[in-house]
């Protein structure tokens, strides 16, 4: 066999055998990191003690890692420590996600007790879940073990935005391997949490009957204030993780354009139906829903790594982040001569482009 050939099919055994011997599991860091689950509790209870939006901070923050290159904390990177001076936080998409500060606590606690053992991908997993239960949702165990990604690019974002009808935005949810079940139980996320006026004012430029109207005359008198104020996604109980969102989607005050439409969308009317009189049924639903949402496209094994610091890549990768997109340097005229001991070249596009 040619050589190429031979090394490629041993890649790709090794590639396979990494994935499949080192799935996540329950208690991954039971010997590794002792007490690395409680660390991550205590301070998600501390935080939560003063500001109770976090739970809704940390859903959405999950959501939005999980759905682009899987959960692998590429939205943690900041944009100054990549090669592109640009990550995932650079996003449109991105732009109101928060949470950021309560992750760099806990890790920095995890550092100080076991050095680069836990995954920044991890600790969004595990903070969430512990939010989750002390905003009065389910308490579920979580599989852990996931690893850090080598790449973070704003590109790489393609998350559905407020205004899709329920057909438009199941699609991102199929090809993540959601099933429309799925996508209805995570979208129940919305019971907690704000969003800005501007996501949703198309709702507010004339009364077609989608709203009802006393939410839709407060809602015109809030969000004609100046600067894009942020109103409650749930109108009735917007720190409590329970049905709420799905009653009021059936008393037409739904906020977002989605959310309001599963109630009356054919093919998710009956779970909206469901999930409104029946809290158990959704509260079983949601961690099932977070948990599967946990496992999206997971890196582990050898591949990835264990981030030091989750808002940067470790040193020893820096090198493998991928370089710009070539029309977002145009070829240009150097400004000063390159430095002496280098040969002068035509233009600068020609260095970007090398690895
Ligand atoms: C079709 C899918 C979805 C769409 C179109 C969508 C859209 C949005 C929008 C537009 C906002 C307001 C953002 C802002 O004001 O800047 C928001 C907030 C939020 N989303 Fe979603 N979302 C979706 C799915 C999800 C999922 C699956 C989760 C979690 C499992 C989630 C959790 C949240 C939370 C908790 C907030 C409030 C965040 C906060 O208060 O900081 N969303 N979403």
């Amino acid at each position: 066999m040619d050589k190429k050939i031979m090394l490629l099919f041993l890649c790709c055994i090794y590639h396979q055998h990494t994935i499949v011997s080192s799935a996540l599991q329950v208690g991954f860091y039971g010997n590794k990191c002792r007490g690395a689950e409680s660390i991550v509790q205590q301070e998600v209870q501390r935080w939560f003690s003063t500001d109770r939006s976090i739970t809704a901070a940390l859903l959405r923050m999950y959501f939005h890692d999980c759905f682009v290159r899987g959960c692998d904390a590429s939205i943690l990177i900041d944009s100054k420590n990549t090669q592109i001076k640009q990550s995932e936080k650079d996003a449109g998409p991105n732009q109101s996600v928060r949470g950021y500060e309560l992750i760099d606590r806990i890790k920095s606690r995890l550092e100080a007790t076991c050095p680069m053992t836990v995954s920044c991908a991890d600790i969004i997993a595990l903070a969430t879940r512990d939010s989750v239960a002390l905003g009065g949702g389910p308490k579920y165990s979580i599989s852990t073990g996931r690893r850090d990604g080598l790449v973070s690019n704003p590109a790489d974002v393609n998350l559905p935005g407020p205004s899709l009808t329920v057909q438009e935005a199941l699609k991102f949810f199929t090809n993540k391997k959601f099933s429309l079940n799925d996508m209805v139980t995570l979208l129940g996320a919305h019971t907690v949490g704000n969003t800005h006026c501007s996501l949703f004012q198309d709702r507010l430029s004339r009364f077609d009957g989608s709203m009802d109207r006393n939410l839709f005359a407060k809602l015109s008198r809030t969000c004609a204030a100046r600067g894009d104020p942020s109103v409650s996604l749930d109108q009735s109980t917007s720190f409590i993780v329970d049905n709420e969102f799905f009653k009021q989607t059936r008393l037409k005050k739904g906020i977002l354009k989605i959310d309001q439409e599963l109630a009356s969308d054919r093919s998710t009317a009956g779970i909206v139906a469901n999930f409104s009189v029946n809290p158990k049924a959704f509260e079983q639903a949601f961690a099932n829903a977070l948990i599967k949402l946990g496992n999206t496209e997971v890196v582990e094994g050898r591949l990835g790594e264990i981030r030091k610091n989750c808002r940067a890549f470790n040193p020893s990768q820096q090198k493998r982040q991928p370089l710009p997109p070539r029309k977002s340097f145009p070829p240009r005229k150097p400004k000063r001569p390159p430095p002496r001991n280098v040969s002068p070249r035509p233009t600068f596009s020609i260095p970007f482009l090398e690895p």
